[in-house]
């Protein structure tokens, strides 16, 4: 039997930290081993026929991490690359990214940036990495960009929903339609503010270093099996 599986899946992989800590080992030894789980979703979610997969890899708050944690988790994506990008080119998998990218070391967005190019023909899934990302900096610039193009005369209508969906860095993807978050906390973490409106919700107690391909499956299987009603009585 097929189940209708989201088109777009957001990802807060929490727990890293908790991970290492349970195993004696320093923090970094946990965001290692999340960095490999990326690719084992990634890989997963693929497969399953997900079309994008959004993943919170450094919010605008992780910053008020000791630095030497911080620029461990700024080396994160060029690590991910490295190992995977051979894998992820045969799977037709492209990679984007949202965020602020100005603030990372140029090695790493010199790594992404290539690695953006190299997949940008990928037709499958789009895994879109949240670098230096908040909800609430994606609304404020948003608004901003409105205000340069209303004043420019570029736009002279008031602003509807559906356009300001066009002014936020996700404007070319579709809806998402499940959010997951590991480890426990029942939070947003200054997430996609605005997207995750109408978003299924999933919490699951597991640290994502240990968040498995199978259990990510049984996340969309009980997506599938949830009533959305978008506010009204039933889907249709
Ligand atoms: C939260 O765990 C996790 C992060 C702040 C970083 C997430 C990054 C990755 C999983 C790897 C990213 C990979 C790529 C390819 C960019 P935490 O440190 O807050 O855990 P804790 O709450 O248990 O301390």
């Amino acid at each position: 039997m097929s189940i209708k599986v989201p088109e777009h899946i957001a990802i807060i992989m929490d727990g890293n930290g908790r991970w290492a800590k349970e195993r004696n080992l320093p923090r970094s030894a946990g965001h290692y081993q999340g960095t490999d789980n990326v690719r084992n979703i990634a890989i997963k979610a693929n497969e399953m026929g997900v079309k994008v997969l959004t993943l919170y890899a450094f919010s605008t708050e992780n910053w008020k991490r000791p630095i030497e944690e911080v620029n461990y988790l700024m080396g994160l994506p060029a690590i991910f690359i490295n190992k995977f990008l051979k894998e992820l080119m045969e799977k037709g998998i492209k990679i984007e990214s949202i965020g602020d990218l100005s603030a990372f070391p140029d090695s790493t967005r010199k790594v992404l940036l290539e690695a953006m190019e190299k997949t940008k023909n990928n037709n499958n899934m789009t895994l879109v990495f949240a670098m230096n990302y908040g909800g609430r900096k994606d609304i404020v610039d948003g608004i901003n960009r409105y205000l340069e193009d209303y004043t420019s005369g570029k736009v002279t209508e008031k602003m509807t929903e559906e356009m300001f969906n066009g002014y936020l860095s996700t404007a070319k993807y579709p809806e998402i339609d499940l959010m997951i978050r590991t480890s426990l906390d029942y939070r947003l973490s200054n997430f996609l503010l605005w997207q995750l409106s109408y978003a299924e919700l999933y919490f699951t107690a597991t640290h994502w270093p240990d968040f498995t391909p199978e259990e990510f499956e049984k996340a969309v299987t009980d997506f599938a099996s949830r009533s959305r009603r978008f506010g009204g009585l039933n889907e249709n």
